[in-house]
């Protein structure tokens, strides 16, 4: 069966962000076979003066380089994140900071750096309270997102959102959950 990694960003018990991606995960583990991360309180250290010199030193804690192999051997990965100061949890930036690694999600040669990451799928899936759409210079999350694409060779990126919850009703919010899942269930189906 193939592999899907799932990195959960959610900080929220009662995440509307979780809400829209658990369903699609669900769908997609009929075809994949699932590994969760979750990043709230998962502890990953801010890399930092210490982390870079064991890097050059070539230390790496095996835990995290064994998780950046199985993220680069993926064949497609799921991110859940809200939206947070324009952006996503920092606590994602430090997971993929720690997942980074030369030799293992991407390298270089003389010329240019490349990605090494087998997979070719990203399912980006958020929630905004403001009325922000994705692709608007001021969401600043799906850019990153699509660039550490390009450094990790992840192929093609598909977002998933629902947008102005801070300042709907109930019933709104609801129902652009379930319009979200509706329309990441469809997008599942090809993913
Ligand atoms: C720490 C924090 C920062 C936020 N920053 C923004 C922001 O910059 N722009 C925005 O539109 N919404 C922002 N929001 C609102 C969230 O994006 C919105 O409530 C979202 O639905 C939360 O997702 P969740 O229910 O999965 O936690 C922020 C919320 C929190 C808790």
């Amino acid at each position: 069966m193939k592999k899907l990694i799932y990195i959960d960003s959610t900080m929220r018990e009662e995440s509307r962000t979780r809400r829209i991606a658990e369903p699609l995960v669900f769908e997609l583990g009929k075809r994949y076979e699932i590994e969760r991360i979750r990043l709230d309180e998962a502890g990953f250290p801010v890399v930092g003066s210490r982390i870079l010199n064991d890097r050059n030193n070539g230390i790496v804690p095996e835990e995290y380089a064994e998780m950046s192999r199985r993220i680069a051997a993926a064949d497609r990965i799921v991110i859940a994140a809200p939206f947070w100061d324009m952006s996503f949890p920092s606590a994602l930036k430090v997971f993929f900071e720690n997942m980074s690694l030369f030799h293992i999600t991407f390298d270089s040669d003389n010329t240019h750096c490349y990605g090494l990451c087998k997979c070719e799928k990203v399912l980006y899936i958020t929630t905004r309270g403001m009325n922000i759409h994705t692709g608007d210079p001021l969401e600043q999350a799906t850019p990153y997102i699509r660039a550490l694409s390009h450094l990790w060779g992840l192929g093609t990126l598909d977002v998933i959102s629902a947008e102005n919850l801070d300042y709907s009703t109930p019933e709104k919010i609801d129902k652009k959950i379930s319009d979200a899942i509706a329309e990441g269930i469809a997008l599942c189906k090809e993913f």
